[in-house]
């Protein structure tokens, strides 16, 4: 058994709380990392791949940029299918500059795992038995289990950074939390292929047998969704099916359609929109997927997680510079309002984009007649760009 001492212990190596761990070290605050998975595990599941613009201007101002730089794909549009055309909605024009950038969620935790080895600060990868305890109080602890040891970390905060299914949500007292929940009807069936991209920007498409999405990784890999069953089984579904429904549903009437290649993973998608406030109890603060979770469709849960933390490591600044806790204080507040900003506008690009068992023809029509107006109102498109490429990070 081992007892050692930290400024701010975090649950969870995802992009929250390796995001987190650096931005602290830029502020000189101490903290371990603990994450129950292996790194390859961590660095391995397939995710999202789309950055804000401040996600993407962050990465670059805490030094973590210079991959993405070379990397990432940045887009200054995207296109919105129906009726068999595609529509352009040109959001560098309509937000004065700001764009989207395509880098896998792995290639943000690489580059994030690299930056934390670099400083030296322990981050402890395959740790079991992950607990927190006097949450409440001025020294919270952390224990666990790894290499064969218990270890105990005294803190001065905990941070709940441990994804949907973690253990720090569950800590709090279940009277001092209030959660707001919405299931879908549907999940996505994504695939990744080894195929160039046959457009250089995202394809966002409603058709009659479903939404289905076109996104890529990487100039010769392509990313692809399918609206499916959220207990859709994966077995029933052979890659000629899969390509024959994208072919379907993502083609267009000017021939365009997405390019094929060997798939190399398969997957489904639950959705889910979920919001657990506040964010904070006693020196326990939660951010990312630890407190909310977006459905995918509007890009948005992996750049809700990085605004949270650049959030808390401001605070936490503030605190270890002032002793201060104004800002701490406001944390939950304030992130919780960027939270149901980016619920809501999930939530629309997900009604818009989906069709359900329970629509009847006049729903179907009235999707059409949205997207109808999406693509033709200067002011619709405007504020779908500014969502879609993020608000800013204040
Ligand atoms: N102890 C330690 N680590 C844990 C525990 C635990 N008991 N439970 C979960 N974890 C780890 C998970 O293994 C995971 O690596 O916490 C991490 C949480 O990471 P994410 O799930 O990636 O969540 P977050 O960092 O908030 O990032 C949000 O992830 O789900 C996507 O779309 C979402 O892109 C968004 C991003
Ligand atoms: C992806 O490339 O994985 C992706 C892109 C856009 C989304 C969701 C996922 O809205």
């Amino acid at each position: 058994m081992t007892r050692t001492r930290t400024q701010v212990g975090i649950v969870g190596a995802g992009p929250a709380g390796l995001m987190l761990g650096h931005l602290l070290h830029l502020h000189g605050i101490d903290s371990v990392i603990l994450e129950d998975r292996s790194e390859h595990y961590v660095i391995d599941r397939v995710r999202a791949g789309v950055l804000e613009q401040g996600t993407v201007d962050l990465m670059h101002e805490i030094g973590v940029g210079a991959r993405l730089a070379v990397e990432g794909l940045r887009h200054e549009g995207i296109y919105i299918a129906f009726g068999g055309a595609r529509h352009r909605i040109d959001l560098a024009r309509l937000t004065g500059g700001r764009a989207i950038t395509v880098y896998g969620q792995n290639e943000v935790v690489k580059d994030l795992i690299a930056a934390r080895e670099a400083t030296g600060r322990p981050l402890y990868f395959e740790a079991s038995e992950v607990a927190v305890d006097d949450i409440t109080s001025n020294r919270p602890r952390l224990t666990c289990r790894a290499d064969g040891v218990m270890h105990t970390i005294d803190c001065e905060f905990l941070a709940g950074c441990d994804g949907f299914h973690g253990i720090c949500r569950p800590s709090i007292p279940s009277e001092q939390l209030r959660v707001y929940e919405r299931e879908y009807p549907f999940a996505w069936l994504g695939i990744l292929a080894n195929a160039a991209p046959s457009s250089d920007e995202l394809v966002y498409s409603l058709h009659e047998r479903g939404f289905a999405l076109f996104s890529m990784r990487s100039p010769s890999v392509t990313r692809l969704y399918l609206q499916c069953a959220p207990d859709e089984d994966i077995t029933q579904w052979p890659d000629d099916r899969i390509w024959a429904e994208l072919r379907a549903r993502l083609g267009t009437t000017d021939g365009w359609m997405p390019a094929e290649g060997a798939i190399t993973q398969k997957g489904v998608t639950p959705m889910r929109s979920f919001v657990a406030e506040p964010m904070q109890y006693g020196n326990l603060f939660l951010a990312g997927d630890a407190a909310h979770i977006v459905p995918p469709t509007g890009a948005k849960g992996l750049n809700l997680a990085v605004a949270d933390v650049w959030r808390l490591a401001q605070a936490l600044g503030e605190f270890y510079t002032s002793g201060r806790r104004h800002l701490l204080d406001r944390y939950s507040a304030e992130a919780l309002r960027r939270t149901w900003r980016a619920q809501r506008f999930s939530w629309w690009m997900t009604s818009m984009l989906h069709r359900s068992d329970s629509d009847n023809p006049f729903d179907h029509r009235r999707q059409l007649a949205e997207l109808d107006y999406l693509v033709s109102s200067e002011a619709a498109m405007t504020s779908l760009a500014e969502n879609y490429v993020g608000l800013p990070l204040l």
